[in-house]
């Protein structure tokens, strides 16, 4: 039980940028569980067994910071943004926004709280209604939301946010389908800041996109949370694309996060066994560093979530499994690493000296962009000339 005090109004959702309590976190989750019912039967549907999703997922998100959040296809991360974003109900467990219980907010209040919480979803090319325009894309969430933008003023803004993004503001009266993946991806960043957010849950945002235009999708999503103070969950199932951008990481394994820590705890005291496997997969560039890198090859499948393993889940893939481990799930706790670890043998160990593996010059311009200011990650000035 947390030592914070839960309230039971919407108070804190109802009210954009309202002053966080000394502290409490921007976003809390507590003990958050959703199992999916696995049926069979067409006509006549029985519940023979449920995925467990999500089961049992704790952590905070600070004001102004991002939290990356990895793992391997199919641990859970996008049912963990939608719970966040009230898009599915949990089946047990809380989120707190600014101190205020928001699990189960619904209607009017849902919708207030949704003007601080936004999210970019992975395919930009089924997230964007392709009959509509740029404009009215962008330009959508002030429907909803009158207040935040006069409707005399809306065409002005739609075109700074465009441009703001990246993007020319000329393309307004474009549709998605005339704009590439990278601009797409733009168009929904643009999209999710028209209600001046505080929280961007960013669903594998580059995940679909060309190594080429990552690293510029990257840079601007940087660049927007110095300029706005913007708090960012960064989904990925890579640790070299969050590692950029993130202050702190999450490390999911089949609906629980096994490891969490700043960028130094995961990338240079890397503590549990699954961490250690997905950061010796990271390609380096440096050949004097690849020549001592160790690969460590998982070997199994990871199992269902509808039947996971007894104990720890991870056992049946861990080169350190012992009998303690099918008997006993490990608590996500510090045992001397210096950050919580899911595991009863952890013990940190560096996997990779001197990871640098995006920090290089890559072959970047994207057609129909504008110049972008600083890059954080190398990448060429964009050209905005074509569409
Ligand atoms: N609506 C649903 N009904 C039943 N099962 C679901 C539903 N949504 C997700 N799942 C299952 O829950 C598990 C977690 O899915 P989720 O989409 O959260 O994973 P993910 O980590 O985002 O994966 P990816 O990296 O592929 O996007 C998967 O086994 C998935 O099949
Ligand atoms: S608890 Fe056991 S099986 Fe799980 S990660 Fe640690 S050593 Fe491996
Ligand atoms: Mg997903």
């Amino acid at each position: 039980m947390s030592e914070h005090v839960r309230t039971t109004t919407a108070d804190a959702a109802a009210v954009p940028h309202a002053p966080l309590r000394a502290g409490e976190a921007l976003l809390r989750v507590e003990g958050l569980v959703k199992h999916f019912p696995l049926t069979q039967g067409i006509v006549f549907k029985k519940t023979i067994g449920q995925v467990r999703a999500v089961d049992g997922v704790n952590f905070t998100l600070n004001a102004g910071e991002t939290l990356g959040l990895v793992g391997e296809s199919g641990c859970g991360k996008s049912t963990v943004s939608k719970l966040l974003m009230s898009l599915e109900r949990p089946t047990a467990g809380s989120v707190f926004y600014k101190g205020t219980d928001i699990t189960n907010l619904k209607g009017r209040e849902l919708r207030r709280l949704r003007r601080n919480i936004q999210i970019i979803f992975q395919d930009p090319y089924s997230s964007l209604n392709p009959r509509m325009t740029v404009g009215d894309i962008v330009s959508e969430p002030w429907d909803i939301h009158p207040d935040v933008v006069a409707p005399k003023d809306r065409g002005r803004r739609t075109r700074e946010l465009l441009e703001r993004v990246g993007l020319n503001p000329d393309f307004v009266n474009r549709y998605p389908h005339q704009f590439s993946g990278g601009q797409r991806q733009r168009i929904g960043i643009a999209r999710a800041l028209a209600l001046q957010p505080e929280i961007i849950i960013c669903d594998e945002p580059v995940s679909a996109l060309d190594v080429s235009v990552q690293a510029q999708v990257v840079n601007l999503l940087a660049e927007l949370q110095q300029d706005f103070g913007l708090a960012y969950i960064f989904i990925a199932h890579d640790l070299s694309v969050v590692r950029h951008i993130s202050n702190r990481v999450a490390v999911m394994y089949l609906g629980s996060i096994v490891e969490i820590g700043s960028e130094d705890d995961i990338y240079e005291k890397t503590a549990h066994p699954y961490t250690q496997a997905l950061l010796s997969a990271v390609p380096v560039l440096d050949p004097a560093v690849r020549a001592h890198k160790k690969r460590i090859m998982l070997t199994g499948d990871v199992p269902s979530p509808a039947n996971p393993p007894s104990g720890c889940r991870f056992r049946t893939r861990c080169w350190k499994a012992q009998d303690v481990c099918a008997e006993k799930a490990p608590e996500l706790v510090d045992r001397g690493q210096g950050h919580p670890v899911a595991c009863h043998f952890a013990e940190a160990v560096q996997v990779v000296e001197a990871l640098d593996v995006v920090d290089e010059p890559l072959p970047a311009t994207e057609p129909g962009l504008s110049a972008p200011g600083s890059r954080r990650i190398g990448s060429a000035p964009a050209d905005r000339s074509e569409a």
